[in-house]
């Protein structure tokens, strides 16, 4: 019971320092962008172990900064949109630093899987 008891202050303790990061970072994070790109989205648009290319393969240089903006303001209508769903509305303003931030025509175009 203690223990129990241990572990619920432990959680809401974590649970606040989190969400006090949130909300001191309001624009997104480009480089937690990367990793949760990686995480959520690698299976289906970047390389996989054996290097072998997905049939849509995706970086931020395959895109313009307005056209990232485009899909992000749109995503509910993409084919992959019930990926996007499982992503919070936090990390996918991640991504979209990493992706705009990395676009073919910003000062640093970023390859897919840079
Ligand atoms: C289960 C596989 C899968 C996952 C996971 C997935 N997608 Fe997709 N995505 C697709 C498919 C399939 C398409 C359609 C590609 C096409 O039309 O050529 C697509 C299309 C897209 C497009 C439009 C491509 C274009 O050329 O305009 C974007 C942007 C995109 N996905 C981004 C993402 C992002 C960001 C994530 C992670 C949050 C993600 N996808 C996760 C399968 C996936």
């Amino acid at each position: 019971m203690k223990k129990q008891k241990f572990i619920g202050i432990a959680a809401a303790l974590i649970l606040v320092s989190y969400v006090g990061i949130s909300v001191a970072s309001e624009a997104g994070n480009p480089r937690k962008g990367r990793f949760l790109f990686r995480q959520n989205c690698r299976p289906c648009h970047m390389e996989n172990a054996t290097g072998a290319k997905p049939a849509h393969y995706l970086g931020p240089d395959a895109k313009t900064q307005a056209e990232w903006k485009a899909v992000f303001d749109n995503h509910a209508s993409l084919p992959c949109k019930d990926e996007w769903a499982k992503v919070s509305e936090k990390d996918l303003q991640d991504i979209f630093s990493y992706m705009h931030g990395g676009a073919k025509d910003s000062p640093t175009p970023v390859k897919c899987g840079g």
